[in-house]
Parts: structure tokens; C-alpha cells; sequence
């Protein structure tokens, strides 16, 4: 009753004002509910540069995600509902970092994945997601005419890149990673699959190699999403290896199926620190410029252009 209560409050100003609300499938459902635009982050930075012409858009989703929508919209105001919302892999790569990399590995070209921070963004030659993580590290290989690429900063995607694409990377650090997906076990997986014979097991590219083999199918959030969305009649059964917020929107969206979290820890804390009261706290004080996530100049200017070639692909 409260949520219901604080959600149309949400949507109430929400068309006074002039704001877009952007989720990530990993928030809580009651804040997707009320949201103008739910994707995974290669689809949110789209939606960002693309579909937005409001002077306000409210991010939920970690700092990168509302970060990489400012660089893209430099003359918007970009709100997060909680500031606090980082992403800890982004913390395992520093521009310093990048440069020694670069320096020790002069014909390579810096791929970044999306999950790190502005500055980080600043020194690559392209950023990716875990949507064209391949598509990227192919078009790079090429264009800059080399036999490997710089890769960070998670070690696991950039695995399953050399894994998919054949082509060497160089892990920037060597063992970057996410702290909710590399929680998931094979065990996990494979007490699943006696429990649910018949389930699907889908898995987010951040997971281990040793959770990846055991996989029906390797994806994006978005990615499982319309895998679920097409599936036939037959196919009604998913363990997901993912965060809950994914599995929550699949419950929604197609009721008809079942669903199992492959790992009760698959809960990405830092996506949880937003709230309805927070949203409607920044609904009210658009202005307040505690919750506006802003990029330096000359950093914005500098990360767009990996984050444009991102967006080539
Ligand atoms: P997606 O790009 O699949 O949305 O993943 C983002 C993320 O943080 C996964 O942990
Ligand atoms: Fe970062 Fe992992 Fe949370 Fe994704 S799930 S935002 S990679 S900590």
C-alpha cells in the first residue's frame, strides 16, 4: 500500500516535471515499475543519448551507468537517487593503472569495459559492454592491426572475450572482477540443475569460466531477458545466473515460466541503495546538486569518445 502510495506520488511529479527516469534490471522492481526506460547498460546508454530530450534524467543504476549518461548529455542534469551507488569492480582500474599498461604494452589498443570510472573511460580507445564485448574486441584487433588487446577491468568478461573471439587480452588488473557474480559457484549450478532438471541455465558474462562451461546460455541482462521473452512453450524453466533484479522483472513480465536465482547471494547491494523515498526526495529537489552527477570537462570531453565508438557497435 505505502509502495503503491509513494509510486504514484513518483509518477505525479515525475509529469510536472521535466524528467526521465532510466533503471537498470538490477533495481528494485518497485523502482522499474515506475521507470520510462528499463535496459541493460549498452541499452540505457542508447536510451541516454538517443530518447531523452528532458533537461532532468534520474539514473538508478551505479555511478558509471549515471556517468557515462552525462558524458553523453553534457548539457543535462543527470540525478542519482543515491549517490553512494558504486559499482566495486570499477575501483579495481585506475587512469594510472591504464597508462603503465600502456606504456609496457605499446601496439595494443585499451578496451574499457563500461563498468569503470570516467577518468578510466578518458585514457581508452574504446569502451564496451557486456552486450558487444566481442564485436568490440574484434573491430579493435583489426583497426589497430594488432594480435592482442589491453582488456579491464574485469578479468572474467575479458576471458570469455579471448574465450568467444580467439583473440589474446591482456587483463588490466589480472584478477578484476565483480563481487556478486563471482559468488556463484559450479556447485551452485550443478545443485540447481538436480533440483530442475529441466531448467535453463542462464549466466552474466562477469561468471567464472568454470560457471560459464556449465551454462546453457552466456549473455547481457538484456540479453537473458529476451532469451526468456522468445523462448518457446516448452522452455519453461530458468535457473538465472545473475542479480535478483532480473529475475524479479522476468516474474513480472512472463508469469508463465519458473524461476530460480542460481545462488540466494546473487544480490548486487549497490544497486539496492536506491529507493522510492529517494526518488521522490530528488523529485522534489532537482536542484539539489548533492545528487547530480556532474564530470569534469576536460575528463567528459576526453571519455566521449571511447563511449561514442562503444556506442558503433
Ligand atoms: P549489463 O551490461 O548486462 O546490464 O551488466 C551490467 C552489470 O553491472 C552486470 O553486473
Ligand atoms: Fe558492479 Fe557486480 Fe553490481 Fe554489476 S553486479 S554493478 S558488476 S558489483
Amino acid at each position: 500500500m505505502i509502495i503503491k502510495k509513494l509510486q504514484s506520488t513518483i509518477l505525479d511529479l515525475k509529469s510536472k516535471n521535466d524528467v526521465t527516469i532510466l533503471a537498470h534490471y538490477y533495481q528494485p522492481i518497485e523502482i522499474q515499475e515506475i521507470a520510462d526506460h528499463i535496459g541493460d547498460s549498452l541499452g540505457l546508454s542508447r536510451i541516454a543519448k538517443d530518447k531523452t530530450n528532458t533537461e532532468y534524467i534520474i539514473f538508478a543504476g551505479v555511478k558509471f551507468m549515471a556517468e557515462t549518461a552525462s558524458i553523453l548529455n553534457q548539457d543535462k542534469h543527470i540525478l542519482i537517487p543515491n549517490p553512494e551507488s558504486c559499482c566495486p569492480m570499477a575501483r579495481f582500474l585506475t587512469p594510472e593503472k591504464v597508462l603503465e599498461f600502456k606504456k609496457n604494452y605499446p601496439n595494443n589498443p585499451v578496451i574499457v569495459y563500461i563498468n569503470s570510472t570516467a577518468d578510466v573511460k578518458a585514457e581508452a580507445d574504446i569502451c564496451c559492454t557486456s552486450s558487444n564485448c566481442v564485436e568490440v574486441t574484434k573491430y579493435a584487433k583489426d583497426n589497430y592491426n594488432s594480435d592482442s588487446v589491453l582488456f579491464g577491468p574485469d578479468a572474467n568478461l575479458a576471458d570469455y572475450v579471448e574465450q568467444i573471439s580467439g583473440i589474446k587480452t591482456i587483463k588490466m588488473p589480472e584478477k578484476g572482477h565483480c563481487i556478486v557474480h563471482s559468488q556463484l559457484k559450479p556447485s551452485d549450478l550443478k545443485n540447481m540443475k538436480e533440483k530442475h532438471p529441466n531448467a535453463k541455465i542462464l549466466v552474466h558474462p562477469e561468471c567464472s569460466r568454470e560457471v560459464r562451461e556449465l551454462a546453457d546460455v552466456i549473455g547481457s541482462t538484456a540479453h537473458m531477458y529476451n532469451y526468456v521473452k522468445t523462448s518457446s512453450k516448452e522452455e519453461d524453466e530458468f535457473i538465472i545466473g545473475t542479480e535478483l533484479g532480473l529475475l524479479e522483472r522476468m516474474k513480472m513480465d512472463f508469469p508463465n515460466k519458473k524461476y530460480t536465482l542460481a545462488n540466494e547471494k546473487m544480490i548486487c547491494y549497490n544497486m539496492k541503495k536506491h529507493n522510492l523515498e529517494l526518488l521522490e526526495y530528488v523529485l522534489n529537489h532537482p536542484d539539489d546538486k548533492n545528487f547530480e552527477v556532474k564530470i569534469p570537462k576536460k575528463i567528459a570531453e576526453k571519455a566521449l569518445k571511447p563511449i561514442d565508438q562503444m556506442l558503433n557497435h
